[in-house]
């Protein structure tokens, strides 16, 4: 029996969205593919209504699901966070961080024990970025790194989930804290710290100096290098975190999608701007892997990330697919490298580790590379 786009249409008119607003109608709905009775499409919704979302996402599939001849369904809800637009607090750090920008910028000092400070950031919210940078962290230690994992992502910190970490850090003489260890990474977040119902309003003032205390008064020990998850966007707020965190490199994530690729050209020249060398750009839910089938599809127009990063003369780190495995394992806690190691989505965060770990040997943007060595 052959399933057809306008069966899936039908059904997800059933479905309301928050608004009551049918599903079709809502302006969120990515192209549907249909490929051997197995569905994909994705919601696009702004980050601050992804909550009254989910139940969305899990209805559609579900209404999916029912159609006669559907084998499986998979919704991605992805979330789009206009930059800044969680910050409106963060503001009164513009001028500093437009001055600081300037060409004679103030270098920040170093972490102590902490060779390599790397953001991971995108330009857009809901690309991937968190979970490439728990992935590419565990791929650096595959690598034979020492590595570190700093939740710089204020608003939405994603690290207690993506590392399903659920304990509160211990502190050490009453002033510094203890990171917490988990799958070989040493890690912190704010989300550790408060409580996810704390309103956004206390957190705007709190943003530098959580920040600072974290990278600080955090007792990092000794690392090779630092994943920083950086929140989204390429406002002030963002600019300035890029200068008070003491960076060696920027990773950009970025989805495939003309408006995606605008914004994580953005994100390159935000860091330029602060005189931080960009690693590569990663295109994350690149093309659409079947989970059943293996059958790949390009969803949405794969390879504007490498010919961006081609325009922009900065490397292209590579291409991951979207993927129920990813997701699910992503959002259970169980990152792939660490939870299915011989999986060829490991294997390819594991690729896209080597070339960071090249590119910050190699003294990325000409600047002096850390004293990595990789063991034996
Ligand atoms: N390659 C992938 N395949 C399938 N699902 C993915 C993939 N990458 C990320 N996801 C899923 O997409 C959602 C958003 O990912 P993630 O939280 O990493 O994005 P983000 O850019 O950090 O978002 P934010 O801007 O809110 O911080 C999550 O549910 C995640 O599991
Ligand atoms: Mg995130």
């Amino acid at each position: 029996m052959t399933v057809t786009k306008e069966q899936v249409l039908a059904a997800l008119a059933r479905v309301p969205s928050p608004g009551g607003t049918a599903l079709p109608d809502a302006r969120v709905l990515s192209d549907v593919v249909v490929s051997d009775g197995k569905v994909f499409f994705s919601l696009t919704v702004d980050a601050a209504t992804v909550k009254a979302w989910e139940p969305v996402r899990e209805a559609a599939e579900k209404a999916v699901r029912s159609i006669p001849g559907v084998q499986s369904a998979l919704v991605a809800l992805t979330a789009e966070r206009s930059p800044g637009s969680a910050t409106p607090e963060s503001r009164p750090a513009a001028p500093q961080a437009r001055q600081a920008a300037h060409p004679t910028d103030k270098v920040q000092p170093g972490i102590p024990g902490v060779d390599a400070v790397v953001a991971v950031a995108s330009g857009k919210g809901g690309v991937g970025k968190s979970t490439t940078a728990v992935n590419l962290a565990l791929g650096l230690r595959d690598l034979g790194m020492k590595v570190g994992m700093l939740d710089a992502d204020i608003y939405g910190p994603s690290l207690p989930k993506l590392l399903a970490i659920k304990e509160k850090p211990e502190t050490i003489g009453g002033t510094r804290l203890k990171p917490i260890q988990r799958y070989g990474l040493t890690v912190m977040s704010i989300g550790f710290l408060i409580d996810e119902e704390t309103p956004m309003i206390w957190r705007g003032p709190m943003v530098m100096s959580a920040i600072t205390q974290m990278l600080r008064e955090v007792e990092w020990g000794k690392l090779d290098i630092m994943v920083v998850d950086m929140p989204p966007g390429t406002g002030d707020a963002q600019l300035t975190m890029a200068q008070q965190v003491p960076l060696k490199g920027a990773v950009i994530v970025s989805t495939p999608q003309d408006l995606a690729l605008i914004d994580a050209r953005r994100g390159v020249s935000m860091f330029k701007r602060v005189n931080v060398p960009v690693l590569g750009i990663v295109e994350n839910m690149s093309y659409f892997l079947c989970p059943s089938c293996g059958t790949r599809s390009d969803i949405f127009a794969h390879g504007g990330a490498r010919h961006e990063a081609e325009r922009l003369g900065v490397p292209f780190l590579g291409e991951v697919p979207l993927h129920m495995t990813i997701r699910e394992k992503s959002d259970a806690g169980l990152p792939v490298v660490a939870t299915a190691p011989d999986s060829e989505h490991a294997r390819i965060y594991r690729d896209i580790a080597s070339k960071v770990l090249a590119q910050l040997k190699g003294g990325a943007g000409g600047k002096a590379a850390p004293k990595i060595v990789i063991e034996a």
